[in-house]
């Protein structure tokens, strides 16, 4: 059965442009209208959860009984093997207070090298994007994307967010950071669960 949207409205529960963006382009050739957190004024809950998918929870359902709309959340993450998964659910953190992703990206790869992971077989890495939508008075739903790559050093590209510069997704030689935003839009970690919430807008799936 169609989830059904109400107003064909949603408030897009993030406050980093970055993915407000990205979400904007994913929902514009779908007709919805998408406002964003910090558009609102919405305050930004404490992402307490041990997983992507219990903060994209927590963070869809604050902004959905904030506003009385259809959230939307996306809570995402590089998680690099070698390092056990982290950063993971940290990934915004390591980036620290001034969210310097040229540091983040630093202190992954001083963190590699430190455990002699420098072949591309101990430099695997994916991100992961657990989506979720919360509509008043209904259950909420989760959906989870992930793509898979390599990371590489130095820092590639000036295109996308985060850690994009240093992330080659499989099968490919340059970086998320060197993509053309719409080729990162068809097979990124974000794409891949939002096109499981599109099956489920239009009924495809529950
Ligand atoms: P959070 O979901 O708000 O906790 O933050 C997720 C963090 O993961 C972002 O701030 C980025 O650093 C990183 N991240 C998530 N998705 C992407 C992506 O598509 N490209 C690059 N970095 C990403």
């Amino acid at each position: 059965m169609a989830i059904e949207l109400p107003d064909n409205k949603l408030v897009v529960a993030s406050h980093n442009p970055g993915k407000v963006r990205e979400i904007g382009d994913l929902l514009r050739p779908l007709g919805i209208e998408a406002v964003s957190a910090g558009e609102l004024d919405l305050p930004e809950p404490e992402e307490n959860e041990d997983s992507f998918e219990g903060n994209a929870r927590l963070k869809a359902e604050a902004a959905s009984v904030a506003s009385g709309l259809a959230a939307l959340s996306d809570d995402s993450g590089l998680c690099v093997d070698a390092l056990g998964g982290a950063p993971g659910i940290y990934s915004a953190r390591w980036a620290g207070p001034d969210k310097n992703f040229t540091t983040a990206m630093q202190k992954v790869e001083h963190e590699l090298r430190d455990r002699y992971a420098l072949s591309p077989d101990q430099r695997k890495a994916h991100f992961v994007c657990a989506l979720c939508l919360a509509i008043p008075g209904h259950p909420s739903k989760v959906y989870r994307g992930e793509v898979h790559g390599v990371l590489v050093w130095p820092p590639r590209g000036g295109h996308g967010f985060g850690y994009d510069p240093v992330f080659q997704p499989e099968g490919y030689g340059i970086t998320f950071g060197e993509m053309d935003p719409a080729a990162k839009h068809a097979m990124s970690h974000r794409a891949r669960a939002f096109a499981q919430l599109v099956a489920a807008l239009k009924g495809a799936a529950s």
